[in-house]
């Protein structure tokens, strides 16, 4: 069994890394090849030739199809032969690379892993900050060498701020305020108000302005595997609340993790945020200092990785803090075996 759920949507990549030459991910354990149609839409197989398994991304793009760069053979972007070696051989249309589905939204290209037949845009997780009027989103990628899990852990976790990040959002105030924490079945928040506090560096020079604030930090684990987190400060008695807080700098940190192996997954990370929303330097400044704090976790969470390869012997331990990701685990091991089982009562129909 897989420690990720399946039927479900993953990002696999960012719009712009995705282009008309072939491109090489494996995702949840597959290996994937992608490209761009000359119609721009996206054409994802398993990244090994169905004849002696050369990675199809070493292959040459012809059109809309790819050529295999060991033997010739040609493939549709539909995965299906169109060539074969011996250019008068007729083509065996049986022979195939498995082709996936995919689809873009808020920036990402998709990828739906499992039955094909489930695959349905309407499920992919609900990121809305990304697309709605009055925002602004971007944001970058990390290959981190740790199981996403982890990262999950990390993110619906801010004490860590303190010491990871104790230079731009980390602050003593953190460890002082009390967390709630709730569930559905299908999202965990953690919820953290912070009265009365000195803005940390980077927040202080985002809201521009001196003086006490309100700050508040509103995790939201969504399945199969994304955070969002509600982020920002107010000047403190502006009459913002947690649950109410336009007032002052907001920003929603969109994060999805898509494991890659067991041990190891693609991060791709951004803010979304309601101010200065035109402001193209300040995006990209933004960006490069969100990009140095998600540098520090990637430090901690694949040091804190070898730890646990190092020590069969131990286990990992929860306290308080960690009730949101202990509680995010608990819904992504209860969707794999509520699928494991829906799976068996399928064969069981069929039979
Ligand atoms: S390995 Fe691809 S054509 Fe032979
Ligand atoms: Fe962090």
């Amino acid at each position: 069994m897989t420690t990720w759920v399946t039927n479900a949507w993953y990002v696999a990549a960012w719009d712009a890394e995705i282009d008309h030459q072939p491109f090489a991910r494996t995702i949840c354990g597959l290996p994937m090849v992608f490209y761009r149609k000359l119609n721009r839409k996206i054409v994802a197989l398993r990244d090994a030739c169905p004849h002696r398994m050369l990675p199809l991304s070493k292959g040459i793009r012809e059109g809309d199809s790819i050529r295999c760069s060991y033997h010739g053979l040609k493939l549709g972007p539909d995965g299906v032969a169109e060539e074969m070696p011996l250019k008068n051989e007729p083509v065996n249309a049986r022979i195939c690379a498995e082709a996936y589905i995919t689809h873009e939204r808020y920036r990402f290209v998709w990828v739906w892993i499992g039955e094909a037949a489930k695959a349905d845009p309407a499920l992919i997780p609900d990121l809305w900050p990304c697309a709605a009027p009055g925002w602004t989103f971007d944001g970058d990628y990390y290959h981190v060498a740790c199981d996403f899990r982890l990262m999950i852990d990390n993110l619906m976790d801010l004490t860590h701020e303190t010491y990871v990040h104790a230079n731009s959002i980390g602050q003593e105030e953190i460890l002082e305020a009390g967390i709630e924490c709730v569930a559905d079945n299908k999202n965990v928040w953690v919820r953290r108000w912070m009265p009365a506090v000195t803005a940390p560096p980077f927040w202080r020079a985002a809201l521009a302005e001196e003086g006490p604030v309100d700050r508040w930090q509103i995790c939201q684990f969504n399945l199969p595997a994304s955070v969002m987190i509600d982020v920002g400060v107010a000047r403190a008695g502006s009459g913002a609340s947690l649950d109410k807080h336009d007032q002052g700098v907001r920003g929603m940190v969109i994060d999805f993790m898509t494991p890659e192996t067991e041990d190891t997954h693609h991060y791709f990370w951004g803010m979304a945020r309601n101010f200065e929303v035109n402001d193209a330097g300040f995006t990209s400044r933004f960006k490069a200092q969100q990009g140095q704090v998600f540098a520090e976790d990637k430090v901690v969470l694949e040091a804190q990785q070898q730890a646990i390869r190092a020590n069969p012997d131990m286990r990992l331990n929860a306290y308080s803090i960690d009730q949101g990701g202990v509680r995010a685990r608990q819904l992504i091991s209860r969707a794999i075996k509520a699928q494991a089982l829906e799976q068996v009562n399928e064969q069981e129909n069929s039979q």
